[in-house]
């Protein structure tokens, strides 16, 4: 790993989109080096998923959490990175023709459009190993150990079966009919909340975050999580119906755009009360939950 200044000599002067824009240029660089590796066909997939735009949104609040317990972040880089390659292995399995079957991703052609669908399940599956083995050869001081290793398995397990997997689960299985607040939120919690959660719980248990800090962030990522996905719902549901596989559970199709964007609202400001009784000031934190209130 090379070394890195997160952190600015003239941080104070810096605005806080500034941090956040060189936090996304560290994790985009980052993110380049550990995948060009090797120039297979395999390779040239988990590179044409993760390198091609996304805004890094859970590498951002991974560094975002560290960042308001620790003044110094640059130990979180490669579980910043993690996360991102679990996102975009999640993204690629979750286009392909037996799931969401789409056809465009970030504006460019998904992994199996471009290299077929065998290549695009081995890519996503390059990237979830990829992602483990960074955090498992991440350089942690060694009063870091122990939640280093805590990281690893919470992010398998929010990641997994009971929780990214297990939300993906519920939703090729949903029926509409039966559509309740809750068993939506359900939903959302698992496939999109659980892997922005590990991301934030992430970062603030390596920033040395107390247990009340920890409580704060965790609640602050649930609420995010839920905002992200009411968000990501209310912008599907406005565009024009997609070709194959029928639309899966949507939030704003179920209740109606008006009452989506109103519990849009409602998740964002729990999600920064949170950090507010949590006593945790967090401002890079309380931006990017700000982000998802703008266009
Ligand atoms: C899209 O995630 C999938 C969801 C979980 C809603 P993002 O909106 O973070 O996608 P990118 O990474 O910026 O492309
Ligand atoms: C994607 O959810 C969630 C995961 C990949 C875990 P969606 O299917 O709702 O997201 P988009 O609309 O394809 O980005
Ligand atoms: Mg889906
Ligand atoms: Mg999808």
């Amino acid at each position: 790993m090379g070394t890195l200044c997160l952190v600015p000599l003239f941080d104070n002067i810096m605005t806080i989109e500034q941090r956040l824009d060189r936090f996304k240029k560290t994790v985009d660089r980052e993110l380049e080096r550990v995948l060009s590796r090797s120039n297979t066909i395999l390779f040239q997939a988990m590179r044409h998923s993760v390198l091609g735009g996304g805004k890094r949104f859970r590498p951002l609040l991974c560094l975002a959490a560290a960042d308001a317990f620790a003044p110094e972040p640059a130990v979180i880089l490669p579980f910043a990175c993690a996360v991102e390659l679990i996102h975009s292995y999640s993204l690629i399995h979750d286009d392909l023709p037996c799931m969401d079957d789409d056809d465009v991703r970030r504006g460019r052609p998904t992994c199996h459009k471009e290299f077929g669908e065998d290549v695009a399940l081995l890519a996503g599956d390059g990237l979830l190993t990829l992602a483990f083995e960074l955090m498992a050869r991440a350089e942690v001081p060694r009063r870091l150990l122990t939640r280093k290793i805590q990281v690893i398995g919470e992010t398998a397990e929010l990641a997994g079966a009971e929780g990214m997997i297990g939300g993906q689960l519920l939703d090729i299985t949903f029926s509409a009919e039966n559509a309740t607040e809750a068993s939506l939120g359900e939903l959302m919690l698992k496939k999109t909340g659980a892997l922005i959660t590990a991301s934030v719980r992430a970062g603030a248990l390596l920033g040395g975050a107390s247990s009340a800090g920890l409580k704060a962030v965790t609640a602050f990522g649930e609420n995010l999580g839920l905002a992200f996905q009411v968000r990501d719902d209310i912008y599907d549901a406005a565009e024009k119906p997609k070709k194959g596989a029928p639309a899966g559970p949507n939030y704003a199709r179920v209740f109606g755009a008006d009452r989506a964007r109103d519990h849009l609202r409602h998740f964002v400001e729990a999600g920064l009360e949170a950090l507010e009784t949590g006593g945790v000031k967090g401002p890079l934190l309380r931006r990017l939950a700000g982000r998802l209130l703008e266009k």
